[in-house]
């Protein structure tokens, strides 16, 4: 809907939607995000350990679009002042990072047996000199860069990593929980879980669809919980932040109004299947996909469910482990139930054999150059009205949100996106009541996309990757990013 016509429509309804009301409420805050193994680079600096990330890249760059890795990425072991700078220019409020390499840059063996000098005197640096900015450091803990060390012992799939990673929260909450005040602890565990192991395709490079997607969803809700009730009992008190888990929910829309329920168990399996155990009030698996599950398990002939069950006392450990929703948004699906013999396509992000769900997009959702992302704003807005009629009013961040080109200054693509997805966020705040506190755009600079490479860009910054200095230069979207930010809001014409 154009937004003059919301005005309009708002203004015959008596809703009071001036220019004045396209502001965010006082204190709101803007950001951008980045992930460790995607701008850091320096992949062994030091004494830094082998990521899973590194292995990957190294050994099969055949499954990497352009065959490029994160070896030097943005250079941000070195350039971190320069993003700084940057940001300051922008005038962020608060900056999103992962630290490395979660692991392997602080912690070169995966455990805490010993931590790399060179490690924590990079993440100090970084943190003081945002401070020094005023800009709020917002740390992830994990962001898919794991110890080649943990997966050779099984990585996620094995039940140990909930307390390998509690083990290496307590480090970084003791080394830097003084100053960070705003924790995630896991990155999309969809798209670490789901589409690695559905597809082999992304590290750790293994394809184990029935056993390695479920193994890992459920490790990853206890390692999550176990970071977060530590945080509880050896941090809060003093430090006196705020911990949750970051989930890509893309929104599912009925295909036609009879699909209304596939939607929801399409809504249930991508999303509630990693936060219901934790958002809702009884906790545990989603009841509607537990039982899609134990139906498709016997049919392949399993004597139980693949969906691992939990025990009373981790349905206890994982429930209302947040302090508020971490919702990363990219885009929109429609969905509906797949005709007999029809081809099912799960990568990337594509449709959903377990519920013989076919997806596909609205005419007027635009595609970009990725591979997943169509335009679809009303999602965002679609997305946090659902969450809070779930699981309840809470506090609601935006960690991620962006769109990615093929490159250049000019990048009216991406203005428009942030424009439209904002209005929606504002239409949520003012007309849905959902308490949404931070925003942050995805990404400052272009960086390494994963099994795209450096042939998507999502930066504000446009980033010379043939350039041994890795110059950043702002793109149209970063003044426009900043005007957002000093008007705390959008303008009426804009
Ligand atoms: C979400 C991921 O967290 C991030 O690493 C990735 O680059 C963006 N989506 C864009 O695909």
């Amino acid at each position: 809907m154009a937004w003059s016509y919301i005005v309009l429509l708002s203004a015959l309804l008596g809703v009071s939607w001036c220019a004045e009301d396209w502001t965010f409420p006082p204190g709101f805050k803007f950001g951008a995000a980045s992930a460790s193994y995607q701008v850091e680079g320096g992949w062994n600096a030091s004494d830094k350990g082998e990521s899973i990330w590194d292995r990957f890249t190294h050994t099969r760059p055949q499954n990497i679009a352009d065959g490029s890795n994160g070896d030097v990425a943005c250079d941000s072991y070195n350039l971190w002042q320069t993003d700084i700078d940057n940001m300051k220019a922008l005038g962020l409020h608060f900056y999103r990072f992962s630290i490395s390499s979660f692991w392997p840059r602080l912690l070169p063996s995966g455990f805490p047996n010993y931590t790399s000098e060179d490690g924590k005197r990079y993440y100090n640096d970084l943190i003081d000199g945002l401070l020094k900015e005023g800009i709020e450091p917002m740390v992830t803990l994990y962001h898919w860069d794991l110890p080649q060390t943990l997966q050779d012992l099984g990585g996620w799939t094995n039940p140990l990593i909930a307390d390998w990673f509690a083990d290496y929260a307590r480090v970084a909450y003791s080394l830097f929980g003084d100053r960070v005040k705003l924790w995630l602890t896991i990155n999309e565990p969809l798209i670490m879980c789901d589409y690695p192991f559905n597809s082999g395709l992304l590290a750790p490079g293994i394809f184990s669809p029935d056993h390695g997607t479920y193994l890992c969803n459920r490790h990853v809700l206890l390692a999550h919980a176990k970071a977060y009730r530590l945080y509880d009992e050896e941090f809060r008190d003093q430090c006196n932040g705020e911990v949750s888990i970051a989930n890509h929910l893309l929104w599912y829309e009925a295909w036609t109004e009879d699909d209304e329920e596939i939607a929801e168990l399409a809504r249930q399996n991508m999303g509630g299947r990693y936060s219901h155990a934790i958002y809702s009030e009884e906790g545990g698996w989603p009841s509607s996909i537990e039982k899609v599950m134990e139906e498709n398990s016997k049919k392949k002939g399993y004597c139980k469910s693949l969906l691992p069950a939990f025990t009373s006392d981790e349905i206890e450990l994982i429930k209302g482990t947040y302090d508020y929703y971490a919702l990363n948004y990219y885009t929109s699906r429609l969905v509906r139930p797949a005709k007999e013999g029809e081809e099912l396509t799960v990568y990337p992000i594509g449709d959903i054999p377990d519920l013989k769900a076919k997806t596909g997009t609205r005419p007027e959702w635009t595609a970009t150059n990725s591979s997943f992302i169509y335009v679809a704003p009303e999602g965002i807005r679609k997305q946090l009205v659902w969450l809070k009629k779930t699981y309840g009013d809470m506090k609601v961040a935006i960690t991620e949100n962006g769109a990615p080109d093929l490159g250049g200054l000019n990048d009216q693509g991406r203005i428009d996106y942030y424009r439209e997805h904002l209005k929606q966020v504002l239409l949520a705040i003012k007309e849905d009541g959902i308490n949404v506190t931070h925003y942050t755009a995805w990404t400052l600079m272009d960086n390494f996309e994963w099994a795209e490479g450096y042939s998507s860009k999502f930066g504000l910054y446009e980033v010379n990757f043939t350039d041994p200095l890795r110059t950043r230069t702002p793109r149209d979207s970063a003044a426009y990013y900043a005007n957002i930010i000093k008007n705390n809001g959008l303008k009426a014409d804009s």
